[in-house]
């Protein structure tokens, strides 16, 4: 027997309807705010990944599922979509025709990381990339965006982290001071980060190693080292958070897994997720467009699990149910021709779901079925009823019959 691979999932019937409904609010929510759906690939050549996000981020250096093709060309299973908006973004020209961009996707995206709960090798994303405004208006109809999805799901107790990690020029002073922090500690620090205080030592804060968030402790706060215009703007976005009144609490740890960002990075959080408690995480990312050949162009943005949503939605969370509309029981050979012609201009003409039984049952057993489908009515083709051209309608609630012609079927169906 062969089995899905480890990390992946079949989400089957009974979750399909979850999941549809998830789908379809993610459509009609971003649509309120003007975003429209951007698709891309969902693979790409593997530098686009290497350059967007960092080598030395834990995605690109051990997580990315990259492969030569027979033609020789290094190609990635997308690990995440920013990057692959930002590409196509540059490739159409679309910030040369359009002042602003303001799109959301929904896609699936692959990372070796080590499964477990609201883990996954291949996952489902939804996010929003707004590319245009640097203004700080544009980073709270982003976060605020994804905080009203939420609660419109019916999620509470949310929790928004927020920080700012500036521009390059403040991150080059930081790292600085964090360095000279980190240096005294180095002996103490796991392989990884001894490479990154070298490479990259913010990436450290970034830890989940328990010694680790101990020593970091006390490390400097980034926030102290942002220019007054970052101070502003970081100012604006919690004084309309508060316009807002949307909970955040300031997280100086906060720097997020990919290196592309700059000044704004959020991340929401929900207790109904255990070890995997981020629901979504975006931010700014005010250099990416220029770092991959566009003109330079402000973004923000942010991308959510859906798995995840799904868990904290969990087994409580009830949609309404949708069932067919008719079966049509069909006996012997004939009725069968007559179904099939009936289920198709029911379906076709009147819009109406209709179930056929492909599996030549007793009359019994189909009935039987019918309940179980939870149909509205069944229309019942007997050897009689073709012989008198005749079919009947049952309505399964009161279990009223009526007998009518055959060829009145679809004006008896309004
Ligand atoms: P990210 O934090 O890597 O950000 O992923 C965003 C969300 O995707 C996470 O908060 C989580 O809900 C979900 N997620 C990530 N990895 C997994 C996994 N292995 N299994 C299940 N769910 C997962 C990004 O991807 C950025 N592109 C977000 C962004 C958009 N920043 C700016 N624009």
């Amino acid at each position: 027997m062969i089995n899905n691979i480890k990390g992946t999932k079949d989400i089957l019937p009974n979750e399909s309807q979850l999941w549809q409904y998830v789908e379809n609010k993610i459509h009609n929510f971003f649509k309120l705010f003007g975003y429209s759906e951007i698709r891309t690939p969902k693979f790409e050549d593997t530098k686009l990944f290497n350059r967007s996000i960092g080598e030395d981020t834990d995605i690109v250096s051990k997580e990315m599922y990259s492969w030569i093709d027979q033609g020789g060309n290094n190609l990635t299973l997308k690990p995440e979509v920013t990057a692959s908006v930002v590409r196509s973004i540059i490739q159409h020209k679309l910030n040369y025709s359009n002042k602003i961009n303001k799109l959301y996707y929904i896609d699936s995206l692959f990372r070796r990381e080590r499964p477990q709960k609201g883990r996954f090798r291949q996952f489902e994303q939804f996010g929003i990339e707004a590319i245009g405004s640097d203004y700080p208006e544009q980073d709270v109809e982003v976060i605020s965006m994804a905080y009203y999805f939420y609660k419109e799901m019916g999620l509470d107790n949310l929790k928004l982290k927020i920080n700012s990690i500036g521009s390059k020029e403040t991150r080059i002073k930081y790292k600085k001071a964090l360095h000279e922090f980190l240096f005294d500690e180095q002996d103490k620090l796991t392989d990884t980060s001894k490479k990154r205080l070298i490479s990259n030592p913010m990436r450290i804060l970034d830890t989940k190693v328990d010694f680790e968030i101990e020593i970091i402790k006390d490390a400097p706060h980034i926030i102290d080292y942002l220019s007054p215009d970052e101070k502003e703007h970081f100012q604006k976005i919690l004084n309309y958070l508060d316009q807002l009144n949307i909970n955040y609490v300031i997280d100086n740890m906060l720097v997020r897994g990919l290196d592309y960002y700059s000044k704004t990075v959020f991340e929401i959080q929900s207790d109904l997720l255990g070890a995997q408690s981020a629901l979504c995480g975006g931010g700014r990312y005010d250099y990416l467009i220029e770092e991959l050949g566009g003109k330079p162009t402000p973004a923000i943005g942010f991308a959510a699990g859906i798995e995840r949503l799904i868990i904290a939605l969990n087994d409580n969370f009830k949609i309404p149910e949708k069932h067919s509309d008719i079966y049509i029981v069909s006996i012997g050979e004939k009725a069968i021709e007559k179904s099939i012609e009936i289920a198709k201009n029911l379906r076709c003409r009147k819009n109406l779901s209709v179930i056929t039984d492909n599996l030549r049952q007793s009359m019994k057993s189909q009935m039987k079925e019918a309940n179980k489908l939870n149909v509205q009515q069944t229309i019942i083709i007997g050897e009689e009823e073709i012989k008198n051209n005749k079919l009947i309608i049952k309505d399964m609630k009161s279990g009223d019959q009526e007998e009518i012609d055959c060829d009145k079927v679809e004006t008896y169906f309004k």
